[in-house]
């Protein structure tokens, strides 16, 4: 028999995809979720371009071996702008990447210029080049890289002091850049710098149109799956670095995982439960 409800694996370097995931879970979909963070490599903004091509096809196999999803969402910008078509080569199921959001902000900007937030790899990519010039062709793009603000979200998920400084950073970077003044919408290309748009609205200098790709994506995973309304169920989450792991079972756990995997390394990624149950 068919299993009715479609198993979802959400795939992240680190806790971004958490806010993809989050979206999936919201949409109403009886769908079962799984997680897997590559967190030894992380950030994969500071990565090759050929080191992410040879490592994120390879990992993601093996966790389709061995978890059975019926569906793959890659919620890294980093990872499916340039490693898109080789995962998609790779998996015999469905491939949903997540790459930045430039048609939408092409669309909602008044002033014609959009800011783009993104990790360092993300910002020079030619798959970004290609869709400005496709769907912003008109539009003058602020572009600004920072691997400081993945590290920042990954503190926040782990319950550490914030350091203001990366906000900052990014803030001076777009709203400092030459015609950033004009700025009215911001692409949050890395699926991290949605877990501190409360943080980068407070330090914008005006009201800002803050743009993730978390609900678009929960649309194309439903509409692929052919999935049934009804309530998200939480599986488990893996991690190919599971130290400290301790700090980071909060976030987990509020949004209902309990069982957590260490993703041994490659080539094997072959995942072993730690904890069926996470403690308190
Ligand atoms: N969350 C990832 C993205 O969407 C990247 C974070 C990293 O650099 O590892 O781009």
């Amino acid at each position: 028999m068919v299993n009715a409800v479609k198993r979802v694996l959400v795939f992240d370097s680190g806790v971004g995809g958490l806010s993809v995931f989050d979206a999936i879970a919201a949409s109403g979909h009886a769908l079962e979720l799984d997680y897997a963070a590559d967190n030894a490599w992380l950030p994969y903004g500071l990565k090759s371009d050929s080191e992410l091509r040879a490592r994120v096809p390879a990992l993601l196999q093996r966790l389709v071996d061995q978890w059975a999803p019926d569906a793959v969402v890659v919620a890294c910008n980093t990872a499916s702008t340039i490693a898109l078509d080789a995962v998609r080569a790779q998996l015999s199921v469905p491939v949903v990447g997540v790459v930045p959001p430039i048609k939408p902000a092409a669309a909602l900007t008044r002033t014609g210029v959009i800011g783009l937030l993104a990790t360092p790899a993300t910002v020079r990519r030619a798959y970004t080049n290609d869709l400005i010039a496709q769907f912003a062709p008109d539009k003058s793009v602020v572009r600004f890289g920072s691997a400081a603000l993945v590290e920042a979200a990954e503190r926040k998920l782990r319950g550490a002091p914030q350091d203001p400084a990366a906000i900052a950073e990014a803030m001076e970077g777009l709203f400092g850049a030459p015609g950033g003044a004009e700025i009215d919408v911001i692409a949050l290309a890395c699926t991290h710098f949605p877990l501190l748009t409360a943080e980068l609205a407070a330090a914008a200098p005006r009201p800002i149109v803050w743009l993730d790709s978390g609900e678009a994506i929960a649309r194309r995973v439903a509409n692929v799956l052919i999935a049934e309304p009804g309530a998200a169920r939480v599986r488990r989450a893996g991690f190919t670095d599971a130290g400290n792991l301790s700090e980071l079972y909060p976030a987990f756990r509020a949004r209902g995982f309990e069982a957590f995997a260490q993703i041994g390394p490659a080539p094997g990624f072959e995942a072993a439960p730690i904890v069926d149950s996470a403690p308190a």
